[in-house]
């Protein structure tokens, strides 16, 4: 019994040994032919859908061993290889979505990111893929929508599309169809929809990253807080409006938060002191207000805060100064009262940011003792007391802000020993004292400004070690001694400027050897000796001012060979000699000797009227074409010499007068008219009345090119006259400039003025306009009388007004003109303040017919409206009228001039506004502050202007525009044809904050 029980067994063992033997034999037959059957897959959709691979999948053979597992990119499960992973991203593919891949029953994961994937997904392009669980197509160029899921991804924990050219609406399949979806990434797309309500229905959501999409302005869902197990939300740059909902609270797992850039308001809300595993919440550029609730104090684990370009008020929470922070962030708010003395106590802050705002008292007395402090900024505040002597105690700081306060008080000794600082702006305050030497020599420091303290002392030679320093600016302060000639080995110069202080001595002579400065500005100090001949070896030097000291010698003719001087000031000195000659070679915005003890005759190329305040206040100056400066005709005592000269001249004279006898007489027929009228639109003018109207209390304006006069005749019509400085002295280039003017005349174009004639003398010629009401946007914009009120509204067609005049010139006219002087003061406004632009086209033309004047043959423009590459190729294009046309702009948007001071002393508005664009932009990493405190938009639109939502849409839409048309390349500045369709483009009303 037993035995054949254990027969029994045994057969029942064989039995199961059998089918063990043929379950494994199913199995390797069957695993054989999965394989074979994903290697079929995988090479079906390498040749017919992928291209462009870089040998990268040459290894995806047929014959190759243990074949598709071995191929790169593919990834099996050990044991049973089986296809799970396929990791193509960075491949350099081309081709539409390998939907194919996901035939693959076995595929788990799917990567095809930073490849040049394009084309649409179809709707069905995921419905093979509902086993995968992770799906990347990130930083590709597919376009179109994102398509509804048509089955459930039931086991998809990762979906990454971001980066892509998705537009629409967030699928709402999404909604219920991603059961298990944890990582969602759908940033940096054209999703244009709004915010879906179903983000909130994603509860096993840990990652939703949808920042940088230009979503329809939306609010965030009212219970977003149901995304319990969410630890990042990212929805930086995405048209959020409204306020925060209360619901945020419920985010209890959230560590980032970055809802920055955005049009948030109202109040942030209490709740946010149950994220109690936030590290690092981004609040930054919204319009949030009110006070910061004190529940911060729970959000222990908190390393970075920024809620900086807000409208907060109040106090900054003690709570929140105590935290262990890295970085804090509270600039550009209206915050009030005295930083918090817990601030000091904080043992990680990296990082403290409270610019712009209202804060007063004093900066906490042990700040720094505790801190690493590497980055500080309290710029435009109104704190006062002295600055905390332990800022730098950790010898980290390294970017020192603190301008635009009342900060008083000797300046720290102990600052000299802070040899990590690179950046340090302090002017506007009221410091007092000497600078320590050692504080002269930190070996990193590039930017050092002080301007307008009270301080003192001596630049001393130890400022040799600061090797690296850039910009050197100290003016507005009680500095003397002598500059140092080591000075000359800061080879990195870009900028100085020392002006007004008591600086004594000689300019070093050696100072030709700082060949990448910029721009010195020493007006004002008690310099002495002569200006050194080697400062023409400054190739880069576009401006120099010397003005106010006691300069004395010659000017130095090699100032006339420097490629891109602009700026020459050196007026109120003692220099004496002749104006040298070699100066007419330069391209000068601004041009002033006056009041010194030159003398002699001005070179030709400078002697005409427009030149008085140049070289007024130089008694031995004399000149035949500036009114009011002593003649040369003058006779000067008889020399021996001189009588033999003018003998000989007088015989000249008298042969010449018997030629011009001759010949007037043979031309007198020619000659019967002295003057030419050339009429361009109907009507009579009297051209008695005209000429005889040309007369001082008639003088409405001064241009660049003439004078312009107001005139009205008998009947009753007025007109406004520019009479042209210089005369042609070509008679042959008369007919060129009437042909010229001719072209000038036929123009027709609402947003232009019109040419209605020329009347062309012997030695003058004018051109008739037809007057326009209002005068220039630029009196009108900053008239003497605080000038008319113009809102943002009216701004805005004179805008889109005066692009259309200059796009009718560019595009429209056969040849096309060239403005040349795109300024607002040439901007005329009618009664109904429609914009009219004036006196296009005449720079080319004086330029054609005064070829040989040196000066007038470069006039290109206005300080401050000047495209940059004028200084460098001396050419202008239409681009050149672009770039003066941005500046227009940010004319109107500001309210004020390009070059006004309140933009920095060495800005523009120009450089003024990209900067702050591109501290802006460049946030992450941004150790460049905000200049001069204007840091953001709000600041820099003009406060007269009361803007309404649209309006403020508006202002932002044309600022982008005036960005790009002051481009620093002519190539990346649209065309003004483009400007003004990008101006008439619909706007689309964003939410006010202000
Ligand atoms: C994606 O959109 C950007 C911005 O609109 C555009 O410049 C780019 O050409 C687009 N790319 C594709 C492939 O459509
Ligand atoms: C979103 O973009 C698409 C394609 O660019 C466009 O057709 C659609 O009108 C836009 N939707 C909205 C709300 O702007």
């Amino acid at each position: 019994m037993n035995h054949i029980k254990r027969n029994n067994n045994m057969m029942k063992f064989d039995n199961l040994k059998l089918q063990a033997t043929s379950i494994c034999l199913i199995m390797m037959v069957s695993l054989a032919s999965s394989a074979k059957r994903d290697v079929g897959v995988l090479l079906e959709v390498k040749r017919r859908q992928l291209k462009g691979y870089d040998n990268e999948l040459d290894d995806w053979l047929d014959s190759a061993r243990n074949a598709p597992c071995s191929w790169t990119g593919i990834s099996c499960q050990e044991g049973t290889n089986e296809v799970v992973s396929i990791d193509l991203s960075s491949f350099n593919l081309y081709g539409e979505f390998p939907a194919d891949f996901c035939r693959i029953s076995t595929l788990r994961n799917l990567n095809l990111s930073n490849n040049s994937l394009f084309g649409t997904l179809n709707s069905s392009a995921f419905s093979l893929c509902s086993h995968l669980v992770s799906l990347n197509i990130s930083l590709n160029y597919f376009v179109g929508f994102l398509p509804e899921l048509q089955t459930t991804l039931i086991n998809l924990t990762s979906l990454d599309v971001s980066y892509n050219n998705f537009t629409g609406e967030f699928p709402s399949s999404f909604g219920y169809s991603l059961p298990e979806i944890q990582l969602l990434h759908l940033e940096g797309n054209l999703f244009n929809g709004s915010i879906p309500g179903f983000f909130s229905n994603l509860t096993t959501l840990t990652h939703l990253i949808f920042c940088f999409n230009d979503l329809f302005p939306s609010q965030l869902p009212s219970d977003i807080g149901r995304l319990t197990k969410l630890e990042s939300l990212d929805a930086r740059s995405t048209n959020l409006i409204g306020p925060i909902p209360n619901s945020i609270g419920g985010l209890v797992s959230i560590k980032l938060l970055d809802f920055s850039s955005n049009n948030l308001s109202g109040k942030v809300p209490g709740t946010i002191g149950n994220l109690k595993n936030a590290e690092n919440i981004q609040l930054f550029s919204n319009g949030l207000s009110g006070e910061l609730p004190d529940t911060f104090r729970n959000l222990t684990l908190l390393t970075w805060f920024d809620a900086s370009e807000n409208n907060l008020s109040g106090r900054i929470p003690e709570s929140l100064a105590s935290l262990d922070l890295l970085s804090f962030n509270l600039n550009d708010n209206s915050l009030e009262g005295a930083i918090p003395e817990v601030v000091a106590s904080n043992p990680n802050l990296h990082e403290f940011k409270v610019f712009n705002n209202k804060l007063t008292g004093s900066i906490p007395f042990d700040l720094g003792l505790n801190s690493e402090l590497v980055h500080f900024d309290v710029s435009m505040n109104n704190l006062e007391g002295p600055l905390p002597q332990k800022l730098c105690y950790k010898k980290q700081l390294q970017v020192l802000i603190i301008f635009g306060n009342k900060i008083s008080g000797n300046f720290p000794e102990v600052y000299g020993e802070c040899s990590t600082l690179s950046r340090v702006r302090m002017q506007d305050n009221e410091m007092l004292g000497k600078i320590p030497d050692a504080f002269w020599s930190i070996s990193g420091i590039e930017h050092l400004e002080m301007s307008n303290n009270h301080l003192q002392g001596s630049i001393p030679p130890s400022i040799v070690d600061a090797e690296l320093l850039k910009q050197l600016l100290i003016s507005g302060n009680d500095f003397s001694g002598a500059l140092p000639d080591v000075i000359c080995n800061l080879r990195m110069m870009a900028i100085v400027d020392i002006s007004r202080n008591r600086f004594s001595g000689q300019l070093p002579s050696c100072i030709g050897n700082l060949k990448k400065l910029l721009k010195f500005d020493g007006q004002e100090n008690e310099l002495h000796g002569e200006i050194p001949k080697q400062i023409g070896s400054m190739s880069e030097l576009t401006e120099l001012n010397l003005s106010h000291n006691q300069l004395s010698g010659n000017i130095p003719r090699v100032l006339g060979s420097m490629p891109v001087l602009t700026y020459l000031d050196l007026s109120r000195n003692s220099l004496s000699g002749r104006v040298p000659v070699e100066l007419l070679k330069l391209n000068l915005n601004k041009f002033n000797v006056s009041d010194n003890k030159l003398e002699g005759e001005i070179p030709s190329g400078f002697d005409k009227s427009v030149y008085w305040s140049s070289f007024n206040g130089n008694p031995g100056l004399c000149s035949s074409g500036i009114r009011g400066l002593s003649s040369c005709t003058k006779a000067k005592p008889a020399s021996f010499y001189m009588v033999a000269v003018l003998s000989v001249l007088a015989v000249i004279l008298l042969g010449s007068l018997i030629w011009l006898f001759i010949k007037a007489r043979a031309f007198r027929n020619k000659m019967r008219r002295s003057w030419k009228i050339t009429s361009f639109h109907q009507g009579r003018f009297n051209e008695h009345d005209l000429l005889s109207a040309l007369i001082e209390e008639n003088l409405i304006g001064k241009g660049g090119s003439g004078l312009v006069y107001r005139v009205r005749f008998k009947n009753g019509q007025t007109v406004a006259a520019k009479r042209l400085f210089g005369v042609h002295k070509k008679p042959e280039s008369e007919e060129s400039f009437s042909s010229e003017v001719e072209t000038l005349g036929k123009i027709r174009h609402g947003n232009i003025v019109k040419l209605l004639f020329s009347c062309i003398g012997d030695d003058f010629r004018v051109l008739v306009y037809e007057y326009i009401e209002n005068g220039s946007l630029g009196d009108v914009l900053h008239g003497e009388k605080g000038g008319v009120l113009l809102d943002w509204p009216t701004r805005f067609s004179i805008a889109v007004g005066a692009a259309q005049g200059l796009a009718y010139l560019h595009h429209d006219c056969v040849p096309s003109i060239i403005h040349r002087d795109v300024k607002s003061n040439n901007i005329l406004l009618d009664e109904d303040y429609r914009p009219k632009v004036a006196d296009f086209g005449l720079a080319r033309i004086l330029e054609k017919d005064l070829e040989d004047d040196p000066i007038m043959s470069r006039v290109a423009g206005s300080y401050g409206y000047i495209a940059p590459e004028y200084a460098y190729t001396m050419k202008v294009t239409e681009k050149s009228d672009v770039y003066s046309f941005g500046v227009l702009l940010l004319e109107l948007i500001s309210g004020k001039r390009p070059n006004d001071s309140s933009f920095g002393e060495n800005k523009d508005i120009v450089k003024f506004v990209t900067e702050s664009t591109a501290s802006y932009s460049d946030r992450a990493s941004d150790y460049e502050p905000k200049i001069n405190g204007y840091s953001n938009f709000d600041q820099l639109v003009d406060p007269r202007i009361d803007p309404s939502p649209y309006d403020y849409a508006e202002i932002k839409k044309v600022l982008d525009l005036a960005v790009s048309c002051t481009s620093a390349l002519p190539a990346d500045r649209p065309s003004m044809r483009r400007v003004v369709e990008l101006l008439k483009e619909k706007t689309r009303p964003v939410s006010f904050r202000k």
